[in-house]
């Protein structure tokens, strides 16, 4: 069953196309990543998935017309977007419970979300918290009412290495769960680890949609393998059946000390797509 559902959607702001004629579908259960750099029309997207944006096109989310959501939607999906809206000097609690009173949601509730992202500290107020836990408060919040499809806009983004693996380890759990996501970043290894299925967006096109591995393999163009032998010399051997026993030999010999092929990673792959680096 797919979750999301946009058909020829485009999206203009003062007669700048930002969205091409996108179509894809995101299916129930699944991590979804939007990949692109800045300005591709990321944020866009998930603006007119949950709402906000009007757009012309088809575009549904759980079956429902994006362009006719009613206040209940809100009830099924969570958002973690950039206006964050949360009380500054609120503590991190009292910004849970304000919230958790307009969905009906119990205190008990409160506390386990805020435990589940691992904010202990929980009288501190939001101005005082860090980027990372800032972060985590967001997150606990789009997770109070257990939203069926959660939209996250950049969630790692500017974060240490470390938060941001807590909170891969937190999306992978939500997807075991079976929450949907649908997420944006410009981080490639990030979508590798974490989604089932990518799509790259570039200038309003989305010019690469499929599994992070499957479009890796696509673009391995050289197919080669690489071994580092031990005496520190490496040996690249193109990969067909003809060349097995020459690469069966390195190891028979006990020369392998590392061996690697040749596909590229979704980096090398988006920037031969696109011209551009992601992390700008
Ligand atoms: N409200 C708006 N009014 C005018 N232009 C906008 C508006 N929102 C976004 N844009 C433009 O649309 C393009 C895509 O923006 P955005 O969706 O924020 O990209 P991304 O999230 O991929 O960085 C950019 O050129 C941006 O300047
Ligand atoms: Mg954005």
């Amino acid at each position: 069953m797919n979750s999301i559902c946009i058909k020829d959607i485009s999206k203009s702001f003062n007669q700048k196309q930002v969205l091409k004629n996108l179509s894809l579908t995101v299916s129930s259960g699944e991590i979804f990543g939007l990949l692109g750099p800045s300005g591709a029309g990321k944020t866009t997207l998930i603006k007119i998935l949950t709402g906000q944006l009007s757009y012309s096109g088809s575009a549904e989310i759980m079956g429902k017309s994006c362009d006719s959501l009613d206040r209940s939607i809100y009830s099924e999906i969570g958002m973690v977007m950039d206006n964050s809206g949360i009380y500054e000097r609120l503590t991190c609690y009292d910004n849970m419970m304000l919230f958790a009173k307009f969905n009906n949601v119990k205190k008990d509730v409160v506390v386990n979300a805020l435990k589940r992202v691992g904010l202990t500290d929980v009288k501190l107020s939001a101005e005082k918290l860090s980027k990372g836990m800032k972060q985590r408060l967001i997150l606990a919040r789009a997770l109070l009412h257990h939203p069926k499809i959660l939209f996250l806009d950049e969630p790692t983004s500017g974060l240490d290495p470390a938060t941001a693996n807590e909170i891969h380890r937190l999306l992978l759990e939500l997807k075991a769960d079976g929450t949907t996501i649908f997420l944006t970043t410009h981080n490639m290894i990030e979508a590798h680890k974490l989604c089932n299925h990518i799509a790259l967006l570039n200038e309003g096109h989305i010019v690469e949609f499929g599994i992070p591995d499957d479009i890796c393999r696509k673009y391995n163009k050289e197919n080669m393998i690489s071994i580092l032998c031990r005496d520190g010399k490496t040996v690249t051997i193109i990969n067909k059946p003809e060349n097995a026993t020459q690469i069966a030999s390195y190891f028979a010999e006990e020369k392998v000390e590392a061996i690697h092929s040749s596909e590229p990673n979704l980096e090398t792959v988006f920037m031969s797509l696109t011209g551009r680096e992601l992390d700008i």
